[in-house]
This record gives structure tokens, C-alpha cells and sequence, in this order.
């Protein structure tokens, strides 16, 4: 109730202009701002600014989301669907007409740090805000200097279009109060250097969490205690599953080496799991540009996550002969078209083929990541590591969804493997989103 009355009060002050400042969150910097307005940056100073921006936007990938296929770089214009509707991303070059070229940087600062457009409009959370607010003002700043100097693009983007249900501020204001609190990253006394250095990429600007939380119907992410908001989730709008990060059974770090984690965020590839779909997208765009000190500071608060209980549950299917019959016809179908790659005991070929035996990737309990593996191929990202990774081709063409769903029951009942059967339903609801990005 109290929440209610309070998101309501905000709703209103936002609705009539009011700046936050009245409302009581604390004003970003106006002094420094004033000063720097008397003494202008000296350009060496400014060139290093802009250079530190540059590397950051790598590392919150701003330019994965904010550019279209085929259009110009940072104009925007990418759509993003979920169940509450498209989100089309903006054009965040210096136009001054389309872009954000009339913006300063305390505009820049509520964008990222509070959701909010110069106008004060309330930002769509398909925005990561809700991560982006832990980056420190001078952070910010940063990134702000880089995007003010590229190229400006004119480039005006259609609205997004959002549920009509969902599509006014007052609700927005509402699934803010409940699920968004705007904070830069507050480093832990209690750990090392390094390890915040990692939390503050992780939990920030890398948004890991946008894709590897549970979400609840309305999109709110779920934290269970001591996961980080990192226990693993669908992500919203795409058959993509994105594992926990906190648990042995999917995809917990806590047992590798730490190089190997280096290894798997900056190449793509790594003795034990190899990137695909999504998360390939990720390394090639971000990971692979960060400094060897903050992959490795990644890692090392990665590996640090304590184990949490995972969704997963070995449901592996009861042997009988029925059963057994669909997975000799699955092994027909494996020696056929698979076993040159992947080797006769799923062991692969190191730095090439991923091993199918004992790979996690292979056993996640939903199988969303596997079907659109076999019906789509792929490619592990082309990085400075592995710069010209060997491919998987697609089988949609190739098999028939009952033939893809016997093959996959049989790889993730082999070798030792044990997870629940692919039915042909689930590959067939797999194909709808074949054309998906
Ligand atoms: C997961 C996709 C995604 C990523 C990654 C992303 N953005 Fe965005 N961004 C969006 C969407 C969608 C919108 C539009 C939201 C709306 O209209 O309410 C947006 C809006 C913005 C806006 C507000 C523009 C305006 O006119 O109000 C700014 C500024 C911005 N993003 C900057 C960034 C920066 C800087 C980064 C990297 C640190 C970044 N974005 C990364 C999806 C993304
Ligand atoms: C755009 C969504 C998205 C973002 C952002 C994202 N991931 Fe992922 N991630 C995925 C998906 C989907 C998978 C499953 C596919 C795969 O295994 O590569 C995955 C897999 C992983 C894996 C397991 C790899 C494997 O094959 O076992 C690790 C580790 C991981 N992500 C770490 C991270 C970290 C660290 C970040 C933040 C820097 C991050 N992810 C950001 C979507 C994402
Ligand atoms: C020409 C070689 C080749 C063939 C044939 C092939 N694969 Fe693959 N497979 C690969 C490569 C390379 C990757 C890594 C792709 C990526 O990262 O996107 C891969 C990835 C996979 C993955 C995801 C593993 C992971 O760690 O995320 C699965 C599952 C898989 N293959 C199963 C199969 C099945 C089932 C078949 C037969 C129907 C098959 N593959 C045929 C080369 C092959």
C-alpha cells in the first residue's frame, strides 16, 4: 500500500516536470559540471576520457543492442521482442535531431543511473538500467565523451510498441518501485581489489544478469540468496535458455581454473564449454575487448559465487524397452550425422568440436539451448583467440523434428550423460523462432 501511494506521488511529479532532485534522490554532480564549464577539459585529457568510454561501451556492449543489422553503428532502430511487446532501441550517436547530440552529461547520467529520457519519460527496462545504475558517475561520464564524439547519424527510429496493457507510466512506476533501485555498485571491505573490480563489470556494465536471472511473469528479476541475480533464466522474447551461474548442474565456474574461465569469456571456447547463440554474441561484441586485468577480475568473482540450488532436476527417463528402442534409433541418427564431428564416444576434438560427453550445455534440463543448436548450427564467435572458429550446420532443413528429437534424447543419455527426453512437440515449438536473431 505504502509502496503504491509513493509510486503514485513519484508518478505525478514525474508527470508534471518536476527534477529528482525534488523528490529526494541526490543530485549528480552540479558543481563539477559548472567548473568544467569554466575550464574546458584540455583535449589530451579529453582524448584519454573518451578513449576510457570507448573501452567501457565495449564492456556494456551498448552497440550490440543499439544497432540494427545493416545499420549504421550506435543509430539504433534494433528491435527487441518480448512478451510485453517490440522494443525498438534508440539512436544514441550526437545527432541533434534524432540522436542524443542536444544532451549533456547529467542527461546522459539519468539515462544509465535512472531509467529516465531527458524528458523525463520513464525508460523501458529492455534498457538495462536496472544494471547500468551500479556504474559510477565518472564512469559514465566516460562513456558519454566517446558516444558525443562519433560520427552523428540521422537515423529517426520507429516507437516501440508495447502491449496496450502495459504501455502507460504509472504502471511503469509501479514495476519500478517494485523491481528497479537505482545505486552505483558499493564496493565489499571484505574482499579483494580484484574481486570487486569484477563484481562491479559483472553486476554493472557487463549486465550478465539481464539474461541469466529468473524473471517472474512481469519480468522482475528473481535473486535467490547469495546467486547475484545470476540462478539461470529464459530470456524474455527468445528460446534461448541462459544458465545458472551459481550452479554445478548448469553453469558454475566455481570448479575451473581461473584461466579457463579467462579462456571461455574472451575466446569463446574453453576445454569445457564452448559459446553459442546469444552468449557468442556477447563475447565477440564485449567480452573478447576487455584488458586481461578485467576478464580476469571477472573470473575471479565468477568462480567466487557460492553454489545455490538449480532448477534442474535429473529427471532422466526410466529404461524400458520403448525407451530404449527411440534411443538405438537416436544412435543411428547420431553415427550418421553427427559422430565425424563430434567422435563415436561424444568426446569431440579439442579447440574444434565441443565434446557432447559430460558437457553441461547437453544435459540443462530445458532444452531450448540444444534444439536451436541442431535446428540453426552455429558458430562459437569469431575472436583474436579463435579467429576462425569451426562451425556446426543447421539441421532443420536435414531432419524431421521427431528425427532431431530422438538424436538429441540420445546425446543427453550417453556417455555417462543423463537429463530428460526432447520430444517432437518441443522441437516443432523450437522452429517458430528459427528466424529470431
Ligand atoms: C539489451 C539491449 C540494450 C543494451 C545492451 C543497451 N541499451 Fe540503451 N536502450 C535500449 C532500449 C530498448 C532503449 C529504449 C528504451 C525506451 O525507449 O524506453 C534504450 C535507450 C537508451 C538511452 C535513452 C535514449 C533516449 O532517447 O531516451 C540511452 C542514453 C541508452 N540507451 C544508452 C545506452 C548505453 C550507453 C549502453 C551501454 C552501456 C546501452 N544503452 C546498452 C536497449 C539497450
Ligand atoms: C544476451 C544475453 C546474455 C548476456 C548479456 C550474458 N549471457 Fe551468458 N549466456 C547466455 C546464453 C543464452 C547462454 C547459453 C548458451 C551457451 O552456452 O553459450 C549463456 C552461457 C553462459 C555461460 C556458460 C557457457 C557454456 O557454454 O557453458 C557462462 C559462463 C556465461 N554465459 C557467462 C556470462 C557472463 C559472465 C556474462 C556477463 C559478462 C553473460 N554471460 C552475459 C546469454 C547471455
Ligand atoms: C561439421 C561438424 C559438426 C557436425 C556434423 C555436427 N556438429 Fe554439433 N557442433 C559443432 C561445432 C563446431 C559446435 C560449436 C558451435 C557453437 O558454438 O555455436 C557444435 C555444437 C553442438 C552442440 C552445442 C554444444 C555446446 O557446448 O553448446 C550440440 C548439442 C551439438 N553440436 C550436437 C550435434 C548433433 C546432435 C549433431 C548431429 C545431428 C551435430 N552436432 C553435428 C560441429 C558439428
Amino acid at each position: 500500500m505504502k509502496i503504491a501511494v509513493i509510486a503514485a506521488a513519484v508518478a505525478v511529479l514525474a508527470g508534471i516536470g518536476l527534477s529528482p532532485e525534488i523528490v529526494g534522490a541526490p543530485s549528480p554532480k552540479k558543481e563539477a559540471k559548472a567548473e568544467k564549464n569554466a575550464t574546458p577539459l584540455s583535449s589530451v585529457l579529453l582524448q584519454q576520457r573518451r578513449a576510457r568510454g570507448a573501452y567501457l561501451a565495449r564492456a556494456g556492449n551498448c552497440i550490440g543492442c543499439h544497432t540494427a543489422q545493416g545499420g549504421g553503428a550506435y543509430a539504433g532502430g534494433r528491435k527487441l521482442s518480448t512478451p510485453f511487446g517490440t522494443f525498438v532501441t534508440s539512436n544514441i550517436t550526437p545527432d541533434k535531431a534524432t540522436g542524443i547530440g542536444d544532451w549533456d552529461e547529467d542527461d546522459f547520467w539519468k539515462a544509465l543511473h535512472e531509467g529516465k529520457s531527458r524528458d523525463g519519460r520513464l525508460l523501458y527496462p529492455a534498457f538495462p538500467y536496472t544494471e547500468y545504475t551500479k556504474v559510477t558517475r565518472e564512469d559514465s561520464d566516460a562513456i558519454f565523451a566517446h558516444l558525443q564524439a562519433l560520427e552523428p547519424v540521422v537515423q529517426q527510429n520507429p516507437p516501440s510498441q508495447v502491449a496496450s496493457r502495459y504501455d502507460f507510466q504509472p504502471l511503469l512506476t509501479l514495476w519500478r518501485a517494485a523491481y528497479f533501485k537505482p545505486g552505483v555498485y558499493q564496493a565489499d571491505p571484505a574482499k579483494s581489489t580484484e574481486w570487486n573490480r569484477g563484481a562491479y563489470l559483472v553486476q554493472g556494465l557487463g549486465h550478465c544478469s539481464a539474461c541469466h536471472a529468473e524473471r517472474n511473469p512481469l519480468g522482475g528479476m528473481i535473486g535467490r540468496k547469495g546467486d547475484d541475480k545470476l540462478g539461470g533464466g529464459q530470456i524474455m522474447g527468445s528460446n534461448w535458455y541462459a544458465p545458472s551461474l551459481t550452479s554445478s548442474l548448469e553453469a558454475s565456474t566455481a570448479g575451473w581454473p581461473v584461466e579457463e574461465i579467462v579462456q571461455l569469456l574472451t575466446t569463446g571456447i574453453s576445454p569445457r564449454a564452448t559459446t553459442s547463440g546469444p552468449m557468442a554474441e556477447v563475447v565477440s561484441q564485449s567480452l573478447q575487448h576487455l584488458t586481461k586485468e578485467d576478464a580476469r577480475a571477472m573470473a575471479i568473482y565468477l568462480k567466487s559465487l557460492p553454489e545455490t540450488q538449480s532448477h534442474q532436476q535429473v529427471n532422466s527417463p526410466a529404461q524400458t524397452e520403448q525407451v530404449q528402442a527411440w534411443l538405438r534409433y537416436g544412435a543411428r541418427i547420431y553415427k550418421e550425422h553427427c559422430q565425424d564431428c563430434h567422435g563415436d564416444s561424444g568426446q569431440g576434438a579439442p579447440g574444434i568440436y565441443p565434446p557432447l560427453a559430460g558437457n553441461r550445455s547437453v544435459t540443462l534440463t530445458p532444452p531450448t539451448n540444444v534444439i536451436r543448436s541442431v535446428l540453426n548450427g552455429g558458430y562459437p564467435p569469431s575472436t583474436a583467440g579463435n579467429s576462425r572458429p569451426y562451425g556446426m550446420p543447421p539441421f532443420a532443413q536435414v531432419l524431421r523434428d521427431g528425427e532431431v528429437a530422438l538424436v538429441l534424447s540420445y546425446i543427453r543419455n550417453a556417455w555417462g550423460n543423463r537429463a530428460s527426453l526432447v520430444t517432437t512437440a518441443q522441437v516443432d515449438k523450437s522452429r517458430e523462432g528459427i528466424t529470431e536473431r
